[in-house]
């Protein structure tokens, strides 16, 4: 199933999210509109507002809430991709070229943290505390994720199970907390809330790990982003690690010197490849996405079916399948 396929049926649902975020970053500084209009020319993929819809349907029903929460948590998202950004010095992003390419790092750097406050001023406007205080943890959490990853740049000793604790605080701790959020807000039982929360996390690893390895085999035109870039900026991702692993120690002694190199060649990158290759890095991963995939279908096992039970676990599957 493709994307727009599966959110067909909460695109009313999404379009008024889109608008709550154009109302709420809307202001009459012109330096900051431009910017916000630019942004909005090119909208990702809307998954975390889509499933904390999906989520609040689940339980009981979307209101008016629900709509500023997937507007809360899509701009926490666009907060973090525009500092990512300028971590990564990414030139393109969603297909077009990113804000720190146009308007420098500095003006950038703002621009994320108005993102950042006018969500906070949206949820402290519209949501109940509960739920702000979950969405105020994950923030935190995110922002632990991309500093730990930072500081692990260019370093070849990463285990798996450091790096598994990286994408979880970065990435899974939003789709858990957006699956949370959107049933509390619904009122869900709290077992209910938990299984959704336990669903979310897993499909969050499990994404993260695709994005990692579409850096690997995606195609720049696809995903909208550059690829091969997470090794060349010194980030250590699973189909890397998988690599250090398995090599032999020669093997792996070229690889950690190539690891530690600030300036990569492309005959860097052809050994790389060739040691993805041969230990069989790309399936390794989509294997362990399939397993967070798994075990976030699990914790939806014990909850009554439904369609939008369907729909949530289609959502899943599209995650692994995905080549954008
Ligand atoms: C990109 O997220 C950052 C990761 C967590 C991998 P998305 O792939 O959801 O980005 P958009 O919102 O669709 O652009
Ligand atoms: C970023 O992960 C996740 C965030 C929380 C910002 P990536 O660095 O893999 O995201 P992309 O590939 O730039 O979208
Ligand atoms: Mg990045
Ligand atoms: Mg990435």
């Amino acid at each position: 199933m493709i994307l727009a396929e599966l959110t067909a049926p909460i695109q009313k649902d999404l379009k008024r999210v889109e608008q709550t975020i154009a109302e709420t970053l809307r202001t009459d500084n012109l330096f900051i509109q431009q910017m916000v209009d630019y942004l909005a020319d090119s909208s990702g993929k809307r998954i975390r507002p889509a499933l904390a819809i999906l989520s609040a349907k689940y339980c009981g029903g979307v209101t008016e809430e629900t709509i500023a929460l997937g507007a809360a948590l899509e701009m926490i998202h666009v907060a973090t991709l525009i500092h990512d950004d300028i971590i990564d010095n990414s030139e393109v992003r969603r297909k077009q070229k990113t804000l720190n390419f146009k308007w420098g790092n500095e003006v950038s750097v703002l621009m994320g943290d108005y993102m950042f406050a006018s969500s906070f001023y949206l949820m402290a406007k519209k949501l109940p505390k509960d739920v702000l205080g979950v969405l105020a943890d994950t923030t935190n959490i995110i922002c632990r994720g991309e500093i730990s990853e930072t500081f692990h740049r260019f370093n070849a000793g990463l285990t798996e199970s450091q790096y598994l604790q990286v994408i979880e605080e970065k990435t899974a701790s939003l789709f858990a907390a957006s699956c949370r959020t959107g049933a509390m807000l619904a009122e869900g039982d709290e077992t209910v809330v938990e299984s959704l929360y336990h669903f979310g996390w897993g499909i969050g690893m499990a994404f993260q790990v695709i994005d990692d390895t579409l850096d690997f085999v995606g195609k720049e035109t696809k995903v909208g982003k550059p690829v091969m870039s997470d090794f060349r900026e010194g980030k250590m991702t699973l189909p890397a690690i998988h690599c250090l692993n398995s090599a032999t120690k020669e093997e792996r002694e070229k690889l950690v010197e190539i690891v530690l190199s600030k300036v990569k060649e492309e005959s860097d990158f052809g050994y790389l490849n060739s040691l993805i290759e041969k230990y069989k890095a790309i399936d390794f991963s989509i294997q362990k996405a399939r397993a967070f995939v798994e075990k976030a279908k699990r914790a939806l096992s014990s909850l009554n079916d439904s369609g939008i039970k369907a729909e949530l676990l289609q959502f899943a599957d599209f995650l692994i399948d995905r080549d954008f």
